[in-house]
């Protein structure tokens, strides 16, 4: 079944136009744009691109979903604090390569996704597709477009060119290390095979963190988001808190789905999460067999790259 972004089937589930004003005008440090009338929000279809539930990890006879699964087994038996702190130190480096952001957006195109349940697209079109129906719904809000069109771009982790790690490092959802892994996460029952989950230091609510210290302070499952996190950060780009926060939490589906480990957030993280909420229903739902025109809209993404990041940067 083929989903069109242009004709969705439905409302999908928590996300209508009544949520997206009243949780974002109490956030003053970016202005909301004009509210968009019915018509014209995006709605989210039922079902994904294999004509499934999105984010349906559960039906067994779906040979995707054990392959799915089979993923997140691994992911989360390899997931430690040590893991993560390696791959921090050593990608911190920024020492792969030098390039622009468009030039990444082509070199993801290599890269399949095999965490997903719901693509297998050109990472590309995800990108542009989730750019453009954020678009068409925030006109104003270019740094929120920039974000969406850049939001993916640490899978390149997976090519030869960035140590060609294997996929359990870098895409599924994230969560955090040091402390204990919260039920939410899925495929939860993995975990019990992971070193981390028997430490004492590391398997309690708070482990080695506390209450309200701030998502910053805390180490999360090494992947594309904190990559893509620093990568932007350190190369200092002028993007909004709420942009390098969705880049670098848009993975933690148990904080922003299921609302676990608010215990380490601090205030400028409950104000960053609700751009992360609006922005998640753009990634998960505008996943589609519709292709961008990406040569139609490419200038339009190339002057806000220039905007909001130098012109080379280190990988
Ligand atoms: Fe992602
Ligand atoms: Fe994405």
């Amino acid at each position: 079944m083929t989903i069109s972004v242009e004709n969705p089937v439905s409302v999908h589930e928590d996300f209508t136009t009544q949520t997206k004003t009243e949780e974002l005008q109490s956030d003053s440090r970016i202005p909301m744009s004009t509210i968009p009338s019915n018509d014209e929000v995006f709605l989210a279809p039922e079902v994904n691109a294999f004509g499934r539930e999105f984010r349906n990890y559960e039906d067994e006879n779906n040979e995707r979903q054990k392959s799915v699964e089979e993923f997140y087994k691994t992911q989360h038996i390899n997931q430690t604090l040590d893991f993560v702190k390696k791959m921090r130190h050593d990608y911190g480096k920024l020492d792969k390569m030098v390039m622009n952001i468009w030039e990444c957006c082509e070199l993801l195109n290599e890269v399949v996704d095999e965490s997903d349940p719901d693509l297998d697209e050109p990472q590309i079109q995800h990108l542009l597709q989730t750019a453009e129906a954020i678009r068409k719904d925030y006109p104003d809000e270019d740094w929120l477009h920039l974000t969406a069109l850049i939001h993916d771009l640490g899978k390149v982790l997976t090519l030869p060119q960035f140590g060609g790690l294997p996929q359990w490092a870098v895409v599924g959802d994230t969560f955090p290390v040091g402390c204990a892994f919260d039920e939410s996460n899925i495929h939860h029952k993995y975990f019990k095979e992971n070193p981390d989950f028997n430490n004492p230091t590391y398997n309690t609510k708070t482990g080695i963190y506390s209450e309200g210290c701030g998502l910053e302070n805390v180490s999360m499952s090494w992947g594309h988001d904190d990559y893509m996190y620093m990568v932007a950060k350190e190369n200092g780009s002028t993007l909004p808190s709420p942009g390098l926060f969705i880049i670098r939490y848009h993975s933690f589906y148990p904080l922003h789905k299921a609302g676990a480990y608010t215990h380490l957030m601090n205030d400028e993280d409950k104000e960053n999460l609700k751009w992360l909420h609006v922005f998640n229903k753009y990634d998960l739902y505008s996943k589609s067999k519709v292709h961008v025109d990406v040569e139609k809209v490419k200038p339009y993404y190339m002057s806000i790259i220039k905007k909001y990041f130098p012109e080379n940067l280190k990988w």
